[in-house]
């Protein structure tokens, strides 16, 4: 449900009741239509033909306070309307003020800082004139072949909806239309991740118990914490597309999630139902966008050119059209557009990468490092002279990752920079490029490792190499990189190997060769002082994986909450549920990361051995951090329902909590388990808990054992 006192709802809709008896036909189809930008005759346009008709009611990648209230006021002075325009971004990670990819952030496991990052953004794109973001994207991936797994938040249902919520919180706030707020849009909807090969943009093929059950909770969660607009995907889910499908955008997104916001096409989805095979021609297309419950048409006249025909052939009825339009309405007046419509142009400079926002930056990439193998090399110390080695080492457009909306590569501190600014004695040499290279730059990188006590390589994927329409067959590190890793490594001088990329990489041919390894994903504006902090130690390194990590793309899809088979990994090979040249299991799982300190659990105590299914279990367990030094860690409860109508996933994430423990310290971490969290949807599509038993894990990741017990639901 919008955020939104009742009274307030009623007079924006009172408001927008009695501007849309005042619209013409024509007026009223302008403000379902979304614009772009383009150049014409070598002039930035914003489709000034549409302007005496009110054709427009809202543009995309359009930002700036100035270039914004230039628009406003040609839309009180040349629009018939005067209803004010809504400005639109990508602000999928921060605006100016590059933050961690949303891959990297889900990471961290700590949605609370992630709702930190969503409100810097949300201030910084509403002082440049924007009001509607197109974030938080809640696509689960299983599959990192899939460029877009960059810009969701893993493979779990659970973290992803904590996630989903806490940044559709920052990015709106507590009420809709707060200053520095703006609308959030939760996207793509709906199993975009499921796209069969993790080709982009390709078919989707699933039961409707796992759409249930693992695609659509992140959504309900976005909804519940009151998102206002929802984006359709471009795919096709079971032969359906769904920006056409009434039965996704209506009946489930509307009628059974209770979604009250609009609902905005992808770009161009609607035109694309014809390519799908899925509509005859514009007008068609036109049609089965609007009547699937599209109520705004991103990028293009398709509802401007064909809705009034439609209308005309009484194919669509006028109060169709309004019971599109008055979502859209309330909203533009709930943001208080008809009001002030204006932005403060002196605001700008005073926020972008301001201090409090590169700090959150900075607070942020710290948690979202995960460190995969260490053999004792990390923290780095003092006096060790450290060779900074690789095409990521010292670079500042890169590391910003996919996405970065409106970015600002000089205002980056790469990872040369944060290492000089935290006095490590460090050399520098490329050693390559992203994916090519010369003898010559691999000597002289191989030269200052054999000058130093530990050579510290940076390598990985551009940010063009994950992203939209970037889905690749192999997710190895290119030759280049591995050409140079294995010249370092004959030098005998310790490897530690940073991974900067949009998704998972194959380490199966080094991972065993370096004294440590970590996925530093794309960190943001920050990434250099945020690296530098979790190398030399100054934090602990507290990221934790929200995908799993592929042996080699033969394992994909790969993921850990897999229901058992008749035939389950017993370790003997005929049994395995893998294949005869290897295993089933993931290189790394859901939930793994190391710390620089370990931590040990106990004293597991259940609040009782069996609830009712509209009970809850409350479960405590004994947290110590038994190492040498400070350290975070992330608590995980992990539960299986051992006999159900349906197979059950061996594991599944039911709750977190992130710690800081001192050395010697221990706390007692406490979950409470509903039971209404164990529902799934039977074979009849019904939403069950059903009775039986259940076991229970509290531990470091999906795959350690940790520390368990069990329950019953009576
Ligand atoms: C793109 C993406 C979508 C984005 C939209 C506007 O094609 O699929 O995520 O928000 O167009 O740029």
């Amino acid at each position: 449900m919008l955020p939104v006192l009742n009274e307030r709802m009623e007079s924006a809709t009172a408001h927008a009741k009695e501007l849309l008896s005042k619209l013409s036909l024509t007026e009223k189809i302008g403000q379902l239509s979304q614009f772009g930008t383009s150049i014409y005759n070598n002039k930035r346009e914003y489709f000034p033909e549409h302007y005496p008709e009110g054709k427009i009611g809202s543009y995309l990648t359009v930002s700036g306070a100035q270039i914004t209230n230039q628009l406003q006021r040609d839309c009180q002075e040349k629009f018939p309307t005067h209803i004010p325009l809504l400005f639109a971004d990508d602000v999928i990670h921060g605006y100016r003020t590059t933050m961690p990819t949303p891959l990297a952030q889900s990471c961290s496991w700590n949605p609370s800082a992630a709702e930190r990052g969503a409100e810097v953004a949300a201030k910084e794109a509403y002082v440049a004139g924007l009001r509607w973001t197109f974030s938080p994207m809640v696509d689960i991936a299983r599959d990192p072949r899939w460029g877009r797994i960059v810009e969701g938040y893993g493979e779990d249902p659970y973290l992803c909806s904590r996630f989903a919520e806490a940044t559709v919180r920052g990015y709106q706030g507590k009420e809709i239309g707060e200053k520095y707020h703006i609308l959030a849009c939760m996207k793509h909807f709906i199993g975009y991740g499921a796209c069969i090969g993790g080709r982009d943009y390709n078919e989707v093929d699933m039961s409707p118990q796992t759409l249930y059950d693992i695609y659509l909770p992140p959504f309900q969660a976005g909804i519940d914490a009151g998102a206002a607009t929802v984006m359709s995907a471009f795919h096709s889910m079971n032969g359906v597309p769904c920006t056409g499908s009434r039965h996704l955008l209506t009946e489930v997104l509307r009628n059974e999630c209770g979604f009250d916001g609009f609902v905005v096409s992808d770009a161009g989805a609607v035109p694309e139902l014809i390519p799908h095979g899925y509509a005859e021609d514009w007008k068609d297309a036109a049609q089965k966008g609007f009547q699937a419950g599209v109520n705004m048409l991103m990028a293009g006249d398709f509802y401007n050119d064909y809705l009034p025909q439609l209308v005309a052939e009484g194919k669509l009825t006028e109060q169709e059209i309004d019971e599109a339009l008055l979502p859209i309405l309330v909203l533009k007046i709930l943001l208080g557009l008809f009001e002030s419509p204006y932005t403060d142009e002196s605001e700008e400079a005073k926020f972008f990468f301001c201090e409090e926002h590169l700090s959150v930056s900075r607070e942020i990439a710290k948690e979202c490092v995960v460190l995969l193998e260490n053999n004792g090399i990390l923290p780095l110390q003092k006096n060790q002279k450290v060779a900074l080695i690789g095409p990521f080492a010292d670079e500042k457009d890169h590391v910003l990752g996919t996405w970065s909306c409106r970015k600002d590569p000089e205002k980056t501190v790469s990872i040369l920079e944060g290492f000089r600014k935290a006095g490590v004695d460090v050399t520098y040499a490329k050693g390559c490029d992203i994916c090519e290279g010369c003898d010559a730059k691999l000597s002289e990188a191989v030269e200052i490792a054999r000058k130093s006590d530990v050579a510290v390589l940076v390598l990985g994927e551009g940010e063009d190499m994950s992203g939209e329409a970037k889905s690749r067959t192999d997710i190895s590190l290119p030759q280049i990189q591995l050409k140079l890793l294995d010249a370092v490594l004959e030098t005998g001088v310790p490897v530690v190997l940073l991974i900067s990329a949009g998704r998972p990489i194959v380490v199966e041919d080094f991972r065993e060769k370096v004294a440590a390894l970590a996925y530093i994903w794309q960190l943001g504006t920050s990434t250099g002082d945020a690296v530098a902090e979790v190398m030399t130690g100054r934090c602990d390194v507290s990221g934790r994986l929200s995908v799993s990590v592929p042996k080699s793309v033969g394992q994909i899809p790969v993921y850990y909450n897999y229901p058992s088979t008749g035939r389950p990994a017993l370790g003997k090979i005929w049994y395995e549920t893998g294949y005869i040249d290897e295993n089933a299991h993931s290189r790394y799982p859901f939930g793994y990361g190391l710390s620089y300190t370990e931590f040990e659990y106990s004293d597991l105590r259940l609040s009782a051995n069996e609830m009712t299914a509209d009970g809850s279990i409350t479960i405590n367990c004994k947290v110590k951090n038994v190492g040498k030094r400070a350290g975070k860690t992330v608590v995980q409860l992990y539960v299986r329902d051992l006999v159900g109508s349906r197979v059950r996933p061996i594991k599944e994430l039911k709750g977190f909590e992130k710690i800081d423990l001192d050395a010697g310290e221990s706390r007692t971490v406490t979950f409470i388990l509903q039971a209404r969290e164990l529902a799934f949807h039977n074979e009849k599509m019904e939403k069950v808990v059903e009775p039986g038993r259940f076991r229970l894990w509290v531990s470091k990741d999906s795959r350690e054992e940790g520390i368990s017990g069990e329950f019953e639901v009576v």
